[in-house]
């Protein structure tokens, strides 16, 4: 039947803010209760796949390399980066909805290939702003689609990601020439000037929702140089 139907809600831990899962024959959309359009829609990941493909440009040839991504959402931008690096990369997608998981164990973990089964995959249930302050080690590639963009609309505190010294935790927990990548709606020039300000190289690459067509949007790619000053 052609009309979409409710199949799964939640809330967002820490809110009051609802999370519903549509399905539409093989479409699905995730929603926020009360904001209009679609938070994620399995037919619109042209923007997600750019996200991983921009931050992995150079670990393909990488051994072991390291990468962590910010929301699991529908999975694509965690199925563009396996589809990106070596058998020996370790993925770690940090998903802050524990049903956000669930849905991709059910149907629709089928849109992006059911990415969370690959082996070099490991999900971590919570923040990952929590991560980035909790954990050791770094990172060969960060990429961040937690929320909208330097303005946050999923999850208020998602803009510690943003901020000075969300940035500055990004940066310490980089590997030398590692690069953050992060979607957002829109350019935010002050926000540009925030990740220069931090010690990033940066680029802006305008992506279109579907390949050549589609709204426009905005993937921030900033670069650890090699030697710092
Ligand atoms: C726009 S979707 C991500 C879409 C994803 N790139 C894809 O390819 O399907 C945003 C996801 O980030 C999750 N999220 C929001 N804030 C988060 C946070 N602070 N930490 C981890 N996940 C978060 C949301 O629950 C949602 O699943």
């Amino acid at each position: 039947m052609d009309r979409w139907i409710t199949i799964g809600s939640t809330t967002i831990p820490g809110s009051d803010t609802e999370l519903t899962l549509s399905q539409c024959n093989d479409d699905f959309a995730i929603r926020i209760a009360g904001v209009p359009g679609d938070l994620m829609n399995s037919r619109l990941h042209h923007s997600e796949d750019a996200l991983a493909e921009f931050a992995c440009t150079r670990l393909r040839a990488s051994e072991s390399a390291h990468i962590l991504v910010g929301g699991l959402g529908m999975g694509f931008t965690l199925a563009a980066v396996l589809k990106a690096v070596e058998v020996s990369a370790r993925v770690i997608v940090a998903e802050l909805v524990p049903a956000v998981v669930e849905w991709n164990q059910g149907p629709l973990g089928q849109c992006a290939g059911r990415p969370i089964e690959d082996d070099r995959t490991h999900v971590h249930l919570g923040d990952v702003a929590d991560l980035l302050k909790q954990s050791t080690g770094k990172f060969d590639a960060i990429l961040l689609d937690v929320d909208n963009g330097p303005e946050p609309m999923t999850h208020s505190d998602n803009e510690w990601l943003y901020s000075p010294g969300g940035l500055k935790r990004i940066y310490e927990k980089l590997q030398p020439e590692g690069i953050v990548t992060i979607w957002s709606a829109r350019a935010d020039q002050v926000f540009t000037k925030r990740l220069k300000k931090t010690g990033f190289k940066v680029q802006l690459r305008t992506v279109r929702a579907r390949p050549g067509k589609g709204s426009r949007y905005t993937i921030f790619v900033a670069q650890k140089p090699r030697v710092q000053k």
